[in-house]
């Protein structure tokens, strides 16, 4: 099975994690790109959904659905999102769409975030994957310093905008042994919106496809 045909059959997995009256809250990226095109067949269960990026908000609207904005409902029953890697212990990196810090809202809103995942994404331990860090533009030099002096190798996403109009620091060679402790120090360092390491709010479920299908991790 290649790579794309494990991101649908992770999407079509968690759609039985949508039940009736619920207020869905949608990730961003090409594995949810399919769930998006699936979520026709359940959407009469659905009460509400919430978009984490301008991208998935216009497939949504192309796929009949009225999207809402957090402000304007209670908290999210579910969140289903991608990610770039993932642990057993549901620590992921995320944002390489650069969607991050939406995403981070929605999973923090949300009472079950389900990761929809293929097998490559699942490691040891996370960073192999360059750490994405949204930041505001005039920070951008002295947050990328500050990496260099935690060993990093930030590298700017040249040309790219965030939705919420910053920048994208792309950090290698972190060692991320302890994600929560490094999620932290990271949002420390000011002029940070946010950090790809979702450790302090893991994911709930992890839905990993494999060749012989969709494995589930959590509850
Ligand atoms: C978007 O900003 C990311 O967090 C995505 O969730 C992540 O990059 C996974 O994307 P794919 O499903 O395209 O691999």
């Amino acid at each position: 099975m290649d790579q794309d045909a494990k991101k649908l059959i992770a999407a079509q997995a968690s759609l039985e994690f949508i039940q009736d009256g619920m207020i869905v809250g949608i990730g961003t990226g090409s594995t949810v790109n399919h769930l998006i095109d699936l979520l026709p067949s359940v959407g009469d269960k659905i009460q509400a959904v919430v978009s984490s990026s301008d991208a998935s908000t216009k497939l949504l609207t192309e796929r009949g659905f009225e999207v809402s904005r957090l402000n304007a409902v209670n908290d999210l029953d579910l969140y289903i999102d991608g990610a770039d890697e993932a642990t057993k212990h549901m620590h992921l990196i995320k944002g390489g769409g650069g969607a991050l810090t939406r995403e981070k809202v929605l999973a923090g809103a949300a009472r079950k975030f389900v990761c929809i995942i293929d097998d490559s994404k699942l490691v040891g331990m996370l960073g192999t994957f360059p750490l994405p860090l949204e930041v505001i533009p005039m920070a951008q030099a002295f947050i990328a310093r500050r990496m260099v002096k935690m060993r990093g190798q930030p590298i700017w996403r040249e040309n790219f905008v965030t939705d919420n109009g910053n920048h994208i620091l792309d950090v290698h060679n972190l060692s991320m042994a302890n994600p929560l402790e490094m999620e932290t120090r990271i949002n420390h360092i000011p002029g940070v919106v946010s950090a790809g390491i979702f450790a302090h709010r893991a994911a709930d479920v992890l839905l990993i496809a494999d060749d012989n299908g969709v494995r589930k991790m959590g509850n």
